[in-house]
């Protein structure tokens, strides 16, 4: 069965999906997505990620593309026609199509893309038993990092060297020295007594729904959460690391910079979060 796209309003098989050469998403990287991860045969957190999804729109003056109504079906239609079970769904949106110049134009309709691709659970349980290794590498991203915009080049390079460096993920570091989040997530530690910690999502990282919810799962749990910065020193030092993402959910980091978290396995509380999220959050039928 081939896979099939959604673009601007057809539903095409995959290898056919294109845009034009001149939309803007292409252009100018003039666009925003959102990836909701889809479990068993659920779309997950989907009314948190469209409200993000809305926001950035709002923020960037993009028009919405459909009415917002009907892109929950759009993402449940492109979902069913790929037959995804488990796996993501991706959805796109750009300022569309007009002769490339810089400032916004008149009358152009939004483009919108959707995609869906199959994941295996199991790689991604087997993944999670071993944890994952980080680097760090410093904060070179615009401060609208709150947006979830396909500009996304400065977390390409960090994360294609996290990978040549034997790790999976690159954590942005502000000039003070403090954790920001991760090239594709959300960044947390676990202190010695048990406390939760992430950066406060008012400013300077993305608001990450997975996190949201974390909220939820930890409170289910008894965990208590501190929003606070954390430095990278106080990172290698802590009881467990993980990160937090829509395609990961709680994936335990093991080492730093080379430096291993703890005894370097993954730690129980990260586990427990991982077991529990989908108990806690929303699950959509596809
Ligand atoms: N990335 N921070 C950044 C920079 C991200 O790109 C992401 C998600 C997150 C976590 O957000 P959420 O929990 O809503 O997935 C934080 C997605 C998965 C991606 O780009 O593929």
């Amino acid at each position: 069965m081939p896979r099939i796209a959604y673009v601007n309003g057809r539903y095409v098989t995959h290898a056919d999906a294109a845009v034009h050469i001149e939309d803007r998403g292409y252009q100018f990287a003039d666009g925003v997505y959102e990836v909701c991860e889809v479990a068993q045969g659920f779309i997950v957190d989907m009314p948190r990620h469209l409200a993000r999804l809305n926001r950035s729109l709002t923020e960037l003056s993009i028009e919405w593309p459909v009415t917002k109504g009907v892109l929950p079906l759009l993402l449940r239609e492109v979902v069913r026609r790929n037959q995804v079970v488990n796996g993501l769904v991706y959805v796109q949106v750009t300022r569309g199509v007009a002769s490339r110049d810089f400032v916004f134009p008149a009358d152009t309709l939004s483009s919108l893309v959707i995609t869906a691709r199959k994941a295996d659970p199991a790689a991604a349980a087997k993944r999670a038993e071993t944890g994952i290794k980080v680097i760090t590498v410093p904060e070179n991203r615009w401060d609208r990092v709150d947006i979830k915009s396909t500009g996304l080049l400065p977390n390409v390079l960090a994360k294609q060297k996290a990978k040549e460096a034997g790790a999976q993920e690159a954590w942005f570091v502000d000039t003070d020295g403090s954790v920001k989040e991760g090239g594709s997530s959300n960044a947390w530690i676990v202190t010695r007594d048990g406390v939760l910690v992430t950066r406060p999502a008012e400013h300077g990282i993305l608001r990450g729904i997975t996190r949201t919810t974390m909220f939820e799962v930890a409170a289910k749990l008894g965990l208590k959460i501190e929003e606070r910065g954390f430095s990278v020193a106080e990172a290698k030092a802590a009881r467990e690391a993980f990160i937090s993402s829509a395609t990961t959910i709680a994936m335990p980091v093991v080492a730093i910079d080379g430096a291993a978290v703890a005894n370097g396995h993954p730690g129980s509380i990260t586990l427990s979060l991982r077991q529990a999220f989908f108990d806690v959050a929303e699950k959509s039928p596809a």
